[in-house]
């Protein structure tokens, strides 16, 4: 039988390889997957992290809230400091500023006062804080008159050391002396900014507080992080903010970015970080996300 194909067959065209999706994040770039945080066994030697921006309203409180309760998910331990005499972040986990018998306050300034008796438990497993009030005010004057005024809190938090894996201090909106004895303190910083146009004014200024600080006081102070808060992808606004962000910082700028949402006024109301108000809620994964992609960075994480 004669062959129906007399010619010579076509050499058979490989398929083209298909490209992998690579899902580009809000910041403009791939976003890589974090590895699983490793289990932890034995508990201690805490990594120090100060959350701080001189700008009000950044996200500093909810990042510290959220992402201490990501932390504590992973099976670390950790104990949340209030270093804003406004208290908002002990408001926001439910206590009452004017039911507290101490707090931060009386432990920088009262000797005989032991960090024990002043940590209170949050509501969520593994997660400790230390509470504050409007008295903290009151410190950054009266530190002033202190010899070592600068490692206050750094002395105050020694004996957590060894007890926690993380500890996550929420600073005030201010560079002053609270700030400063929370960088001192502190093995890492992560500085929330909100994705709006002003953001990056002041962050120089905050930059060269971070410099001196490493320099004259501290000299193991890392940036951990710049985080992006209260990101709204449907803005071009937003996204050119996120844009900047990286091109002033590069790859200091964790990949995870929090977007707005209302889930967050609703969770500090109920006094509950929003990984157990609204477990399934975008904002809490998102905070699950940045407690992986904070671990990576950590040595050790
Ligand atoms: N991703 C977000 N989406 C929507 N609202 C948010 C988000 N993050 C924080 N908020 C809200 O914005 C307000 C300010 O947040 P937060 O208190 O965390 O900022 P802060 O930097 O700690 O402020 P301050 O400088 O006064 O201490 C709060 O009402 C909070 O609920
Ligand atoms: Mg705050």
């Amino acid at each position: 039988m004669s062959d129906p194909l007399p010619f010579a067959r076509p050499e058979p065209v490989a398929a083209p390889e298909p490209t992998p999706e690579v899902a580009i994040g809000p910041t403009g770039r791939p976003v890589p997957e974090f590895p699983q945080p490793r289990p932890v066994t034995r508990h201690g030697g805490a990594r120090v992290v100060a959350m701080c921006n001189q700008k009000g309203g950044v996200g500093k409180t909810t990042t510290t809230i959220n992402l201490g309760a990501a932390l504590a998910e992973t099976g670390r331990t950790v104990l949340l400091v209030d270093f804003d005499p406004q208290g908002s972040l002990s408001v926001g986990l439910g206590l009452n500023p004017h039911e507290m018998d101490l707090t931060i306050y009386n432990l920088l300034m009262q000797r005989d006062v032991a960090l024990d008796e002043v940590v209170v438990p949050s509501g969520v497993p593994g997660m400790d804080l230390l509470p504050s009030n409007i008295d903290l005010s009151a410190a950054e004057v009266q530190l002033v008159h202190e010899v070592a005024r600068e490692q206050t809190l750094q002395r105050v938090l020694a004996p957590a050391i060894g007890q926690y894996d993380v500890i996550l201090i929420d600073c005030q909106p201010s560079l002053g002396l609270l700030t400063v004895n929370a960088l001192t303190a502190s093995d890492g910083v992560i500085v929330p900014l909100e994705c709006e146009y002003f953001a990056l004014r002041g962050v120089a200024l905050l930059k060269t507080t971070i410099d001196k600080v490493r320099e004259r006081l501290n000299p193991k102070l890392e940036i951990d992080g710049v985080l992006g808060t209260m990101f709204d992808g449907r803005t071009l606004h937003s996204r050119e903010v996120m844009e900047r962000l990286v091109q002033a910082w590069g790859d200091t700028v964790f990949h995870t970015v929090i977007r707005r949402t209302v889930k967050f006024s609703d969770a500090t109301v109920a006094g509950e970080p929003i990984t157990s108000y609204a477990s399934a809620s975008r904002g809490a994964d998102h905070y699950r996300q940045l407690a992986k992609e904070v671990l990576s960075r950590w040595p050790d994480g």
